[in-house]
């Protein structure tokens, strides 16, 4: 490393952390290609932008530093949005192994500035044909604990993090594979420092990651003990897997040596073994999907399909909001607070009754998004009472009756949003995950990698009180790709397990204006919508919308994240009006780029999960 990039990275970690109206940043003068080691003086003098932060010519704005350099490095050298996001979610791969990877599925919302066309490409991980719904219930048919069951090769999807990633390189992108590939590499070899939460976490999974020598190795530091702040982690298995692909392609992945041993992982874990076989891997396609939109105060709203129901519910959500006297009240006034809550808690019925892959069961989208059907779900609402919860789904007009309301899963912490802008403003919002912190916590040995927990995303009780199955129930067997567009129609593949993960894009007057999304479970769509209408409603920067504490409910009691829930006399008028407040800490980590009408970039890196925007 050169002084002259050490003393870069300071100015820019200097500027980002003193400015209040930080302007654009001699790019020039920094080399994030060497990954490591800006990244670890970054690091060391306390990463996490606070914004608020612009430039004029590309923004990348992720969880990680190493990420974002990396992302940053590949747009000043020419690279568009595209080839960004695959060098990001490389880097992504080795940073926060934890997190995502080549293990784990993504889902990309992006405009393509040349075809003038917002795109969403489906990398959600898929279920084994011999998959079974009572995948999750013990002998005696009771559901498995969620710790339990998200452990081991049971609970593995096939990943499509790398397919999804490689088809949006190869379809928009201008670097071949072998090219995104070698940040990533250079990273997995030359190590970083651990960070405290990167232990933290290491510790809090050590009893499941304890059941596979392969991940202790990777993650310990001998002697059994977890990794530490502090220590260097390199990851050679990984850096030779990644240059595997890089020389033979995808196919290593999915139909060679690398399939191989997923499988063998997954089918002899001693632990939890999975039916995971050769013939899934070599089946698996992205899916490029039809977005759902929906219009919100003049601005086209674009997000995710199923399966996810993260676009869907995130655009009733605004429905719901549209369709009351919302925007007439400031941010965390009582009314703006209690119609944030009852316009979750609506939609939030209706994702866990409706929702789920739709190539698999009939979802009615269009029908949910009918501003039409959100007008009439809030005309019960009494503006001074809370609804009481759970509120019961509606019954939009394209649906079939359904029983019973289903109860969502639990979910912990884990997953990363980036979002990415280019100079020819094609705009890149991908949320990845491999599920819970350390996925299944099986690395496959030898590779580096750890595999997802993604199925049990399924609900984990297959059949409703008639014994039916509900519409996010586990189950294997193929269908056709009946909701897939262009070179994945007339594909076929498994179901795939309902999301909430909401990679979002707005456009205005028909031009990208603001690209957002985090991790968070199902808190996820909660979160994007605070966001979403921090900006939109209340005007806010887009850091400040970030930074802002939100505002999350799940139908049931509405969740004020700290230090809003310190705001005594809202939790007492809400409390009033008959709603039982819960906290919560640090929900999400959204990483926003807004570009606004006169071409400049406003970028926004979550706090919460010391995340990194830079730009040029
Ligand atoms: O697809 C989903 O919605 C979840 N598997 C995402 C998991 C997640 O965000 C964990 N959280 N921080």
């Amino acid at each position: 490393m050169t002084t002259g990039t050490r003393e870069s990275a300071a100015v820019w970690l200097g500027v980002m952390i003193a400015a209040t109206t930080c302007v654009a940043i001699a790019a020039e003068r920094v080399e994030p290609a060497d990954a490591a080691e800006p990244g670890e003086r970054l690091q060391q003098l306390g990463p996490g932008a606070t914004g608020p932060f612009r430039a004029r010519h590309g923004m990348v704005s992720t969880s990680s530093h190493h990420a974002t350099l990396a992302g940053l490095e590949t747009l000043r050298a020419g690279g568009n949005a595209f080839d960004a996001a695959a060098v990001v979610q490389f880097v992504l791969a080795v940073a926060e192994p934890y997190a995502s990877g080549i293990g784990g599925g993504l889902f990309a919302v992006a405009y393509d500035a040349e075809r003038q066309q917002v795109i969403a490409v489906d990398g959600r991980e898929e279920a084994p044909r011999a998959f079974h719904p009572d995948a999750f219930l013990d002998d005696d048919g009771q559901v498995i604990p969620f710790r339990e069951r998200a452990t081991g090769g049971n609970a593995v999807g096939v990943p499509g993090t790398l397919a999804a990633t490689a088809y949006m390189l190869e379809a928009q992108g201008t670097l071949t594979l072998a090219e995104a590939l070698q940040p990533a590499i250079r990273l997995a070899r030359q190590g970083f420092i651990v960070t405290e939460p990167f232990a933290r976490n290491a510790q809090a999974h050590w009893d499941r990651l304890e059941h596979y020598p392969a991940s202790t190795q990777l993650f310990g530091r001998g002697g059994g003990a977890p990794l530490q702040a502090g220590d260097r982690f390199r990851n050679a298995d990984l850096a030779r897997t990644l240059e595997l692909i890089a020389e033979h392609g995808i196919a290593v992945f999915y139909e060679g040596e690398l399939a191989e041993d997923i499988v063998a992982a997954v089918q002899d874990d001693p632990h939890r073994p999975g039916v995971l076989a050769d013939d899934d891997l070599a089946n698996y396609r992205p899916v490029r999907r039809e977005p759902v939109s929906v219009s919100y105060r003049g601005y086209a709203v674009y997000g995710m399909n199923m399966p996810t129901s993260g676009g869907t519910t995130l655009g009733l959500m605004l429905n719901l909001l549209q369709a009351s006297d919302f925007a007439d009240h400031p941010f965390a006034s009582v009314d703006s607070v209690h119609r944030m809550v009852d316009s979750q808690n609506l939609a939030f019925a209706d994702r866990n009754r409706y929702m789920a892959d739709a190539d698999f069961v009939d979802v009615p989208v269009a029908d949910l998004l009918d501003p039409a059907y959100a007008q009439q779900r809030t005309e019960p609402l009494d503006p001074d009472r809370a609804l009481s919860t759970p509120v019961d789904a509606g019954q939009p007009s394209g649906a079939a009756p359904r029983s019973s309301i289903v109860p969502d899963d639990g979910e912990g912490l884990s997953t990363t949003h980036f979002s990415i802008v280019d100079r020819d403003r094609n705009v890149v919002s991908i949320t990845s995950t491999i599920e819970q912190h350390f996925g299944s916590a099986m690395v496959v040995p030898g590779r580096g990698f750890l595999l997802n927990n993604e199925l049990t995303d399924f609900n984990a009780n297959a059949r409703d009180a008639d014994g039916n199955l509900v519409p996010n129930a586990p189950e294997g067997g193929r269908r056709p790709r009946r909701t897939a567009l262009g070179d994945a129609a007339d594909s076929e593949g498994g179901k795939r397990p309902r999301s909430s993960m909401s990679p979002t894009l707005v456009l205005r007057d028909g031009e990208p204006y603001l690209a957002l999304g985090s991790p968070g479970g199902s808190r996820i769509i909660g979160i994007t919508l605070n966001v979403l209408v921090n900006v939109l409603d209340h005007g806010m920067d887009v850091q400040a919308a970030v930074n802002a504490p939100r505002i999350i409910a799940r139908n049931g009691p509405p969740e004020l994240e700290t230090p809003l829930h310190e705001k005594h006399d809202l939790v007492r008028n809400l409390e009033e009006r008959g709603f039982d407040v819960d906290r919560i800490n640090a929900a999400g980590s959204v990483q926003a780029i807004r570009i606004a009408p006169d071409g400049w970039l406003h970028g926004a890196a979550d706090p919460r999960r010391h995340g990194l925007v830079v730009g040029y």
